[in-house]
C-alpha cells in the first residue's frame, strides 16, 4: 500500500516536472533590443504590445556604435525597469554584441521591432535579413501608434537639450532625469 502510493506520488511527480520543463522549453520569448537613451512613450507602447504577444518579453539595452549616449546603459535599464513594473513578463537587460548572438544565448525566437514610418524601413529590412541569414532569429514588425510616430529619443534629446516641454513624449521619470541631465551639463 505504502508503495503504491509512494510510486503514484512519485508518477505525478515526474508529469510535474515533465510539464514545467516543457512550458519552459516551448516559451515564446522575443526581445525588444534599442538604445532607449533614453525610453520614450513610444518604445513603451511596443513594449506593451509586445508583452501580450509572447510569454516573456526582454528589453535589451544594446550599443549603438553609431550614437553618442546622453545617460548610462545603467540609468537607461533602471528608467525602463520602473517604467514597465506593471508588466509581469518583461525581463530588462544588456548586451554590447551582436544581437543575434544575445538571441541564441538566451533562447530567443524573435526580434520586436517598432516601425515607425517608411523612413525606418530600409535600414531596418537590411537588419532584418542579415539578423535571419546570420542566425534564423525571426523579426517581427510592429507598427506604431499613429500617436508616436513623429517620435524618437533623439528627437526627445534634442528638445530637452533646448529647453522645450517633451512631457507628453516620455514617462514622468524620464522627463525629470531628462531635465536633470540637461541641467548638469550647463549648456
Ligand atoms: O534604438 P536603436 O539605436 O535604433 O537600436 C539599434 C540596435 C542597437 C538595435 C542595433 O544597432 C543593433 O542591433 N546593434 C547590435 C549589433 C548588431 O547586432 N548589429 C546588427 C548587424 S546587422
Amino acid at each position: 500500500m505504502v508503495k503504491q502510493r509512494f510510486s503514484t506520488a512519485f508518477l505525478r511527480l515526474k508529469w510535474i516536472s515533465a510539464d514545467l520543463l516543457a512550458s519552459v522549453y516551448l516559451m515564446k520569448r522575443a526581445v525588444c533590443p534599442g538604445s532607449f537613451d533614453p525610453v520614450t512613450l513610444g518604445h513603451l507602447d511596443i513594449i506593451e504590445r509586445a508583452s501580450a504577444q509572447f510569454d516573456e518579453v526582454v528589453i535589451a539595452v544594446l550599443v549603438n556604435r553609431t550614437k553618442s549616449s546622453m545617460f548610462t546603459v545603467q540609468e537607461r535599464m533602471e528608467m525602463i525597469a520602473k517604467t514597465t513594473a506593471h508588466l509581469p513578463n518583461i525581463r530588462v537587460d544588456s548586451w554590447s554584441g551582436l544581437l543575434v548572438e544575445y538571441c541564441k544565448s538566451n533562447d530567443i525566437q524573435s526580434i520586436v521591432k517598432g516601425l515607425r514610418a517608411v523612413t525606418d524601413f530600409d535600414y531596418e529590412l537590411q537588419m532584418a535579413q542579415v539578423n535571419l541569414q546570420a542566425s534564423g532569429v525571426e523579426t517581427m514588425f510592429m507598427a506604431t501608434a499613429p500617436a508616436h510616430s513623429f517620435l524618437s529619443s533623439s528627437l526627445v534629446k534634442e528638445l530637452a537639450h533646448y529647453g522645450g516641454d517633451v512631457s507628453s513624449m516620455v514617462p514622468k521619470i524620464v522627463n525629470e532625469a531628462l531635465k536633470a541631465r540637461v541641467a548638469e551639463s550647463g549648456n
